[in-house]
């Protein structure tokens, strides 16, 4: 059986202004060929976004929001709504740990967040992971499945295949501390497990996971031979220009 496509997803974070932003996807796009193999995903802050989407060449690179609020319009002071970037990404992220921790999202926002995307018709890339303490109680299991549950509460069967599932253990986001191999293919497993739980075997087989961590293109490779992870994606390594396409390359060559 041919593997699926694989995704190679850029967050870019705080970083880069519209010029920067603008010359990155430049060179990006320069750097690449269009794959049917790959599709290499980026997440610029929210101001870059509309100016990008007039230069991304979307046969090459898609856009993906890294957040945006679950209410459509309104008094929402410094938001950016779902209904907003219609039209403009292709994907979003929701959930990251940078939000949750860091900007106190709670489960009911995350929730509402993946249902106003895919109402939106964009794809969220919902993160999940366990903190180091989580980890070290072993409580791995547990949180994947009480993530998925709550975030997916409003998702169906029918449309849970649009949804990608990003393995984000917090402790190693932004650590150099990346996960082993087994570790994501125990995550990996739990993650398609709690899916069969919620949407049955067919359903659950689609629905494309990815990991997230300290990825560099080293320990690319490994991540993405791991059957059932299906791309990556990718904080700092994304901001170098070589080292995010040597990524895509890695992607690309074990599709051959
Ligand atoms: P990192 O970030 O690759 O810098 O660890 C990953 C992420 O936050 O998505």
């Amino acid at each position: 059986m041919p593997s699926r496509k694989k995704l190679i997803i850029g967050n870019w974070k705080m970083n880069f202004n519209t010029h920067d932003a603008s010359i990155y996807l430049h060179r990006l796009q320069e750097a690449i060929t269009e794959r049917r193999d790959v599709q290499v995903i980026v997440a610029p802050t929210t101001l870059t976004l509309q100016s990008l989407s007039l230069q991304v060449n979307r046969r090459k690179v898609k856009l993906a929001a890294q957040n945006f609020y679950w209410r459509d319009f309104g008094p929402y002071t410094g938001e950016t709504s779902a209904t907003q970037l219609r039209g403009i990404v292709d994907y979003g992220l929701v959930g990251h740990s940078e939000r949750r921790y860091l900007f106190h999202e709670q489960e009911k926002d995350i929730r509402y967040k993946v249902q106003a995307a895919v109402r939106n018709g964009f794809k969220p890339i919902l993160c999940v992971g366990e903190t180091r303490a989580e980890r070290t109680n072993k409580e791995t299991h547990a949180v994947l499945y009480d993530q998925l549950t709550a975030s997916l509460a409003n998702i169906t069967s029918d449309e849970v295949g649009n949804v990608i599932i990003a393995y984000e253990p917090v402790w190693a986001i932004g650590t150099g501390d990346n996960a082993k191999s087994s570790d994501v293919v125990k995550a990996g497993s739990v993650i398609r497990r709690t899916l069969r739980n919620l949407y049955g075997d067919k359903v659950s087989k689609d629905v494309q996971i990815v990991y997230g961590g300290s990825v560099t293109s080293s320990s690319a490779t490994d991540y993405l031979s791991i059957p059932g992870i299906d791309g990556l994606l990718v904080g700092g390594a994304s901001l170098q220009l070589y080292e995010f396409s040597e990524i895509i390359k890695k992607a690309h060559d074990m599709q051959k």
